[in-house]
Protein backbone atom coordinates (compact mmCIF):
# COMPACT_ATOMS: atom_id res chain seq x y z
CA UNK A 1 0.00 0.00 0.00
CA UNK A 2 1.68 3.12 -1.13
CA UNK A 3 1.17 5.91 1.44
CA UNK A 4 -1.33 9.38 0.44
CA UNK A 5 0.53 12.73 0.92
CA UNK A 6 -1.22 16.17 0.93
CA UNK A 7 1.58 18.43 0.56
CA UNK A 8 0.98 22.07 0.66
CA UNK A 9 3.59 24.23 -1.74
CA UNK A 10 3.25 28.04 0.02
CA UNK A 11 5.97 29.34 -2.34
CA UNK A 12 6.79 33.26 -1.26
CA UNK A 13 3.66 33.69 0.85
CA UNK A 14 3.39 34.54 4.67
CA UNK A 15 5.63 36.63 7.29
CA UNK A 16 6.04 34.36 10.18
CA UNK A 17 3.04 36.30 11.64
CA UNK A 18 0.90 35.07 9.31
CA UNK A 19 2.90 31.60 9.25
CA UNK A 20 1.54 31.81 13.59
CA UNK A 21 -1.86 32.41 12.73
CA UNK A 22 -2.46 29.96 9.71
CA UNK A 23 -0.77 27.25 11.40
CA UNK A 24 -2.76 27.74 14.62
CA UNK A 25 -5.62 27.88 12.95
CA UNK A 26 -4.61 24.50 10.73
CA UNK A 27 -2.91 22.09 13.18
CA UNK A 28 -6.11 21.15 15.41
CA UNK A 29 -8.61 20.91 11.85
CA UNK A 30 -6.19 18.73 10.50
CA UNK A 31 -5.42 16.39 13.78
CA UNK A 32 -7.54 13.22 12.28
CA UNK A 33 -6.26 13.76 9.02
CA UNK A 34 -6.05 9.82 7.56
CA UNK A 35 -2.94 10.85 4.99
CA UNK A 36 0.84 12.50 5.71
CA UNK A 37 -0.05 15.67 5.73
CA UNK A 38 3.30 18.28 4.87
CA UNK A 39 3.41 22.30 4.38
CA UNK A 40 6.50 23.77 2.96
CA UNK A 41 6.99 27.45 3.92
CA UNK A 42 9.15 29.13 2.99
CA UNK A 43 12.50 29.48 4.92
CA UNK A 44 12.43 32.46 6.86
CA UNK A 45 8.80 30.73 8.66
CA UNK A 46 10.43 27.56 8.96
CA UNK A 47 11.25 28.18 12.52
CA UNK A 48 8.10 29.60 13.65
CA UNK A 49 6.23 26.53 12.14
CA UNK A 50 8.68 23.82 13.34
CA UNK A 51 7.77 24.71 16.91
CA UNK A 52 4.17 25.12 16.28
CA UNK A 53 4.17 21.70 14.02
CA UNK A 54 6.33 19.89 17.02
CA UNK A 55 3.29 18.21 18.84
CA UNK A 56 1.38 17.61 15.85
CA UNK A 57 0.89 15.52 12.84
CA UNK A 58 1.84 18.01 10.11
CA UNK A 59 5.23 17.32 8.89
CA UNK A 60 7.52 20.49 7.86
CA UNK A 61 8.89 20.70 4.42
CA UNK A 62 11.08 22.85 2.17
CA UNK A 63 10.83 24.52 -1.05
CA UNK A 64 14.74 24.19 -1.98
CA UNK A 65 18.00 23.55 -0.58
CA UNK A 66 21.87 23.42 -1.87
CA UNK A 67 23.60 20.48 -2.49
CA UNK A 68 26.80 22.12 -1.36
CA UNK A 69 27.57 21.53 2.60
CA UNK A 70 28.32 25.35 2.85
CA UNK A 71 30.22 27.67 1.54
CA UNK A 72 30.21 31.16 -0.46
CA UNK A 73 26.70 30.65 -1.81
CA UNK A 74 25.34 33.72 -1.23
CA UNK A 75 20.91 33.15 -0.69
CA UNK A 76 21.12 29.67 -0.56
CA UNK A 77 20.67 27.15 2.36
CA UNK A 78 22.45 24.09 3.54
CA UNK A 79 20.73 20.44 4.51
CA UNK A 80 22.64 21.36 8.01
CA UNK A 81 20.30 24.58 8.29
CA UNK A 82 17.53 22.77 7.72
CA UNK A 83 17.97 20.16 10.05
CA UNK A 84 17.81 22.02 12.55
CA UNK A 85 14.13 22.92 11.98
CA UNK A 86 13.26 19.19 12.01
CA UNK A 87 12.27 19.38 8.19
CA UNK A 88 11.26 16.01 6.98
CA UNK A 89 10.55 16.99 3.46
CA UNK A 90 12.43 19.31 0.47
CA UNK A 91 10.88 20.11 -2.57
CA UNK A 92 13.49 20.09 -5.26
CA UNK A 93 13.17 20.86 -9.32
CA UNK A 94 9.83 22.85 -9.34
CA UNK A 95 9.11 24.28 -12.58
CA UNK A 96 9.38 27.46 -11.18
CA UNK A 97 13.01 26.80 -10.22
CA UNK A 98 13.62 25.35 -13.10
CA UNK A 99 12.28 28.28 -15.41
CA UNK A 100 13.25 31.00 -13.03
CA UNK A 101 16.32 29.85 -11.41
CA UNK A 102 17.93 28.13 -14.32
CA UNK A 103 17.93 24.60 -12.27
CA UNK A 104 19.10 22.10 -14.05
CA UNK A 105 18.61 18.37 -14.20
CA UNK A 106 22.40 17.99 -12.91
CA UNK A 107 21.68 20.38 -10.01
CA UNK A 108 18.37 18.94 -9.42
CA UNK A 109 20.14 15.45 -9.28
CA UNK A 110 22.88 16.48 -6.95
CA UNK A 111 19.87 17.98 -4.71
CA UNK A 112 18.57 14.58 -4.63
CA UNK A 113 21.51 12.96 -3.66
CA UNK A 114 21.97 15.74 -0.81
CA UNK A 115 18.18 14.84 0.55
CA UNK A 116 19.12 11.23 0.53
CA UNK A 117 22.13 11.77 2.27
CA UNK A 118 20.20 13.84 4.77
CA UNK A 119 17.33 11.92 5.52
CA UNK A 120 15.32 14.49 3.68
CA UNK A 121 12.50 12.93 1.63
CA UNK A 122 12.66 14.52 -1.28
CA UNK A 123 9.64 15.33 -3.28
CA UNK A 124 10.98 15.74 -6.79
CA UNK A 125 8.81 17.47 -9.28
CA UNK A 126 8.36 17.02 -13.07
CA UNK A 127 5.88 18.28 -15.47
CA UNK A 128 5.72 19.33 -19.35
CA UNK A 129 5.04 22.86 -20.30
CA UNK A 130 2.21 23.61 -22.93
CA UNK A 131 4.10 24.54 -25.68
CA UNK A 132 5.98 20.96 -25.01
CA UNK A 133 2.67 18.85 -24.36
CA UNK A 134 1.09 20.11 -28.08
CA UNK A 135 4.35 19.09 -29.70
CA UNK A 136 3.81 15.76 -28.81
CA UNK A 137 6.68 15.78 -26.51
CA UNK A 138 5.39 14.92 -23.24
CA UNK A 139 6.90 11.46 -22.93
CA UNK A 140 10.62 12.64 -23.71
CA UNK A 141 10.30 15.36 -21.12
CA UNK A 142 9.32 13.76 -18.67
CA UNK A 143 11.67 10.55 -19.38
CA UNK A 144 14.61 12.97 -19.74
CA UNK A 145 13.53 14.81 -16.42
CA UNK A 146 13.43 11.56 -14.69
CA UNK A 147 16.65 9.76 -16.23
CA UNK A 148 18.65 12.66 -15.52
CA UNK A 149 17.16 13.12 -11.79
CA UNK A 150 17.70 9.44 -11.19
CA UNK A 151 21.04 9.47 -12.37
CA UNK A 152 23.49 6.84 -10.25
CA UNK A 153 20.35 7.27 -7.71
CA UNK A 154 20.17 2.95 -5.92
CA UNK A 155 17.12 0.97 -6.19
CA UNK A 156 16.67 1.24 -2.57
CA UNK A 157 16.93 5.02 -1.99
CA UNK A 158 14.55 5.87 -4.79
CA UNK A 159 11.66 3.85 -2.66
CA UNK A 160 12.45 6.71 -0.33
CA UNK A 161 11.44 9.32 -3.24
CA UNK A 162 8.16 11.08 -3.95
CA UNK A 163 7.82 12.35 -7.69
CA UNK A 164 5.46 15.50 -8.19
CA UNK A 165 3.85 15.18 -11.66
CA UNK A 166 3.01 18.82 -12.16
CA UNK A 167 2.67 20.37 -15.69
CA UNK A 168 3.40 23.41 -16.01
CA UNK A 169 0.26 24.38 -17.81
CA UNK A 170 -1.85 23.87 -14.73
CA UNK A 171 0.27 25.50 -11.96
CA UNK A 172 -1.46 28.61 -11.04
CA UNK A 173 -3.84 28.59 -13.98
CA UNK A 174 -6.63 27.12 -12.42
CA UNK A 175 -6.68 24.65 -15.71
CA UNK A 176 -6.34 21.54 -13.88
CA UNK A 177 -5.44 18.22 -15.73
CA UNK A 178 -8.57 16.05 -15.79
CA UNK A 179 -8.05 13.36 -13.31
CA UNK A 180 -8.05 10.59 -16.40
CA UNK A 181 -5.11 12.39 -17.87
CA UNK A 182 -3.09 12.90 -14.67
CA UNK A 183 -3.76 9.14 -14.06
CA UNK A 184 -2.27 8.46 -17.78
CA UNK A 185 0.83 10.08 -17.29
CA UNK A 186 1.76 9.07 -13.91
CA UNK A 187 0.73 5.49 -15.24
CA UNK A 188 3.25 6.66 -17.85
CA UNK A 189 5.66 7.91 -15.66
CA UNK A 190 5.41 4.55 -13.16
CA UNK A 191 6.44 2.82 -16.72
CA UNK A 192 9.63 4.83 -16.67
CA UNK A 193 10.52 4.10 -13.42
CA UNK A 194 10.14 0.46 -14.23
CA UNK A 195 12.55 0.51 -16.73
CA UNK A 196 14.83 2.41 -15.17
CA UNK A 197 14.33 0.40 -12.18
CA UNK A 198 11.61 -2.54 -12.06
CA UNK A 199 8.12 -3.35 -11.32
CA UNK A 200 8.76 -3.28 -7.46
CA UNK A 201 9.93 0.05 -7.54
CA UNK A 202 7.26 1.68 -9.65
CA UNK A 203 4.54 0.16 -8.15
CA UNK A 204 5.80 1.29 -5.04
CA UNK A 205 6.70 4.47 -5.93
CA UNK A 206 4.83 7.35 -4.27
CA UNK A 207 3.52 10.01 -6.85
CA UNK A 208 1.51 12.80 -6.55
CA UNK A 209 -0.06 15.20 -9.22
CA UNK A 210 0.17 19.11 -8.80
CA UNK A 211 -1.51 22.20 -10.69
CA UNK A 212 -4.91 24.08 -9.62
CA UNK A 213 -5.56 21.18 -7.54
CA UNK A 214 -8.88 22.56 -5.32
CA UNK A 215 -11.43 21.41 -2.45
CA UNK A 216 -13.44 20.45 -5.85
CA UNK A 217 -10.67 18.15 -7.81
CA UNK A 218 -9.18 16.43 -5.02
CA UNK A 219 -11.86 13.73 -4.82
CA UNK A 220 -12.04 12.24 -7.94
CA UNK A 221 -8.10 13.01 -8.22
CA UNK A 222 -7.38 10.82 -5.21
CA UNK A 223 -9.95 7.99 -6.53
CA UNK A 224 -7.79 7.41 -9.26
CA UNK A 225 -5.46 4.14 -9.32
CA UNK A 226 -1.94 6.01 -10.51
CA UNK A 227 -2.70 9.24 -7.66
CA UNK A 228 -1.27 8.78 -4.21
CA UNK A 229 -1.62 12.53 -3.35
CA UNK A 230 -1.12 16.09 -4.48
CA UNK A 231 1.61 19.23 -4.20
CA UNK A 232 -1.46 22.16 -3.38
CA UNK A 233 -0.25 25.62 -4.43
CA UNK A 234 -2.64 28.73 -3.81
CA UNK A 235 -5.29 26.27 -2.32
CA UNK A 236 -2.65 25.30 0.19
CA UNK A 237 -2.65 28.85 2.01
CA UNK A 238 -6.25 28.85 2.61
CA UNK A 239 -7.15 27.22 5.75
CA UNK A 240 -10.68 26.37 4.60
CA UNK A 241 -9.54 25.18 1.65
CA UNK A 242 -6.37 23.22 2.75
CA UNK A 243 -8.42 21.21 5.47
CA UNK A 244 -10.68 20.01 2.69
CA UNK A 245 -8.30 18.81 0.45
CA UNK A 246 -6.49 17.04 3.15
CA UNK A 247 -10.01 15.67 4.08
CA UNK A 248 -11.01 14.51 0.51
P1 LIG B 1 -1.26 25.69 -7.79
O1 LIG B 1 -1.95 24.67 -6.94
O2 LIG B 1 -1.38 27.07 -7.31
O3 LIG B 1 -1.60 25.51 -9.24
O4 LIG B 1 0.33 25.35 -7.67
C1 LIG B 1 0.77 24.07 -7.87
C2 LIG B 1 2.19 23.99 -7.51
O5 LIG B 1 3.05 24.53 -8.17
C3 LIG B 1 2.56 23.24 -6.29
O6 LIG B 1 3.92 23.05 -6.20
Amino acid sequence: MRKNIIAGNWKMHFSSEETKKFLNELVPKVSDAKCEVVVCPPFTSLQVASDILKNSNIKLGAQNIHFEEKGAFTGEISADMLKSFNVSYVIVGHSERRSYFNETDEDINKKIFTCLKNDFVPIFCVGETLEEREAGKMKSVLESQIKNAFLGVSKEDVKKIVVAYEPVWAIGTGKTATSEDANNVIGFIRNVVENIYDKEVSENIVILYGGSVKPNTIKEQMSMENIDGALVGGASIVVSDFESIVKF
